[in-house]
């Protein structure tokens, strides 16, 4: 296990707010000047909030704005009653519509994990308002990601596994003992830090339920809401954006499913950070910054 350098935004003086978007009010916030260009992060989840992308304003320092939000039903933005605009499709919507209300011209996108898989949905559709892409965990095949994750619970210590199989088989997702037991696998593949960043622990405090569960499920690695057969890969060798596929070594969305979208997006860039899972801009913070940084200066606007 790593030990954790720094667990919060080294750039101040942010800028914050509320944003109208398709009829709802969404929070978002913003780091630094576009002197060469403009960043926007999408958040995972579904059904996280922004907090835990919140390192990733590191890349202000270095002539970047970038701006973060809180998706609809996430964080300090408003939340519908209605659960059926809680699908891919809106937030791709969600995205072109924020990108000209906060005036981001053709943005960088990263995404992380779902908001990964988010920004090649937002690609296939609006890729000429993009600079580049940046997939950090990202999927583009639900189904796949999934097999890698059940290949990942069967390396889990055989207790653990056996309690996850007991509480599974009666859908008690909820158990004290079973949520102990997915921690087990949350400290292997989704941050392998000592102490986690507080910014995560509040997204993961955060969470949205209904967003989390309509769209992913109860857990990581149980993803039965509507994203479960999503799977874009026959549409991937569309996106002629330069594209950067980063991951962990011990990421949740695995090495292989980082390396089928890089096999699927022609001219694309790929990246394994050796000691990172799932959240790399925490766990090797410089090295990712560096990274992203190098593959950003190549793409200027
Ligand atoms: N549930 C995963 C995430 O978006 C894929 O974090």
């Amino acid at each position: 296990m790593l030990k954790q350098l720094e667990d919060s935004t080294r750039v101040v003086n942010p800028k914050e707010g509320f944003v109208s978007i398709l009829g709802f009010n969404l929070f978002y916030k913003q780091f630094g000047r576009p002197k060469k260009g403009e960043i926007l992060c999408l958040h995972g989840g579904p059904g996280a909030t922004h907090d835990y992308l919140l390192s990733m304003a590191d890349l202000a320092e270095h002539g970047y704005r970038v701006t973060f939000y809180d998706q609809l039903g996430c964080g300090r933005s408003q939340v519908p009653r209605d659960a059926s605009l809680f699908v891919p499709e809106r937030y791709v919507e969600e995205v072109e519509a924020l990108r000209w209300a906060l005036g981001l011209g053709r943005p960088n996108v990263i995404g992380s994990s779902w908001g990964g898989m988010l920004a090649i949905a937002y690609a296939l559709k609006y890729q000429r308002n993009m600079t580049s892409l940046t997939s950090v965990g990202g999927l583009h095949n639900v189904p796949l990601c999934v097999r890698e994750m059940q290949r990942m619970k069967r390396q889990l210590p055989e207790d653990v596994q056996r309690i996850i199989e007991r509480y599974e088989a009666d859908g008690d997702y909820e158990n004290p003992e079973y949520v102990k037991a997915v921690m087990v696998f949350y400290r292997r593949h989704i941050c392998r830090l000592r102490e986690w960043p507080p910014d995560l622990t509040y997204t993961l405090d955060h969470m949205n339920k209904p967003v989390y569960s309509t769209m992913n499920g109860p857990n990581e690695f149980t993803i039965i809401g509507n994203t479960r057969y999503w799977d874009v890969t026959s549409q991937l060798h569309k996106i002629r954006v330069p594209t950067l596929i980063l991951t962990g070594k011990y990421d949740e969305v695995s090495p292989v499913v980082g390396r089928d979208m890089h096999n699927h997006i022609k001219g694309s860039e790929f990246t394994i950070f050796p000691k990172s899972s799932h959240l790399a801009f925490w766990e090797e913070r410089e090295a990712f910054m560096e990274r992203v940084l190098k593959f950003l200066k190549k793409h200027p606007r």
